[in-house]
């Protein structure tokens, strides 16, 4: 008998809120969506604090396949690509959603919300950023990362070799087409997951 939480079956759930916001309002590709539902299912986070809200696609998606997640989601829109309106736009009732620049209100909300986990889902982020983020992740003991875009060149060795977060699993950026360029389809975005280091 088919778990409700095997692959094909996760995959086709995921398949449906992708089908149902659009492909342009999540920023998952299928394949690193349902490893990022498997893998929030094993950590069972009970607060979840995501960066990039976005529409709110990924804040559906996770929502609906963690029920009893307390969710908080953050995104000031940057650069003004998307109106304080839509940001959100997709979220289900009971998503705790904050309209400010992460870079300034991060320490400020982590410390009123306490979440175990994170989300990282933010574009171009220099490993300084990056660096920044996870310091002030384990300064306030989050004990679980999940990092979207964890592919990017500039930030891979210092990724694999962090101080104070071990990444305990990585799924690169792939394509259903490697051999030819054109019309190659990417199906996963980089993807990977980090538990807080007992010492450092
Ligand atoms: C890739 S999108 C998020 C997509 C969303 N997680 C989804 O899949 O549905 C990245 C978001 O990060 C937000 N962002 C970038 N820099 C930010 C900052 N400094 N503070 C707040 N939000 C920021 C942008 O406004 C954008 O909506």
């Amino acid at each position: 008998m088919k778990s409700e939480n095997d692959f094909k079956t996760i995959e086709k759930r995921v398949q449906n809120i992708i089908n149902q916001v659009s492909d342009r309002y999540i920023s998952n590709k299928l394949m690193d969506a349902v490893i990022l539902i498997i893998w929030l299912k094993r950590i069972n986070p009970k607060i979840l604090l995501e960066l990039g809200t976005g529409h709110g696609g990924s804040g559906k998606l996770i929502m609906s396949e963690l029920p009893n997640i307390e969710f908080h989601t953050i995104d000031n829109g940057h650069g003004k690509h998307i109106s304080e309106e839509a940001v959100g736009e997709f979220l289900p009732d009971g998503a705790h959603k904050y309209y400010n620049n992460i870079y300034e209100d991060l320490d400020k909300l982590l410390k009123k919300i306490k979440p175990d986990t994170i989300y990282i889902d933010l574009p171009n982020q220099s490993q300084g950023q990056i660096d920044w983020l996870f310091k002030s992740f384990h300064l306030y003991n989050v004990e679980w990362i999940v990092l979207h875009n964890s592919h990017k060149k500039h930030y891979r060795a210092y990724l694999e070799n962090n101080k104070y977060y071990e990444e305990l699993y990585y799924l690169p950026k792939l394509y259903n087409k490697p051999k030819s360029e054109k019309g190659r389809k990417t199906i996963s975005i980089g993807l990977s997951v980090f538990r807080i280091k007992d010492e450092y």
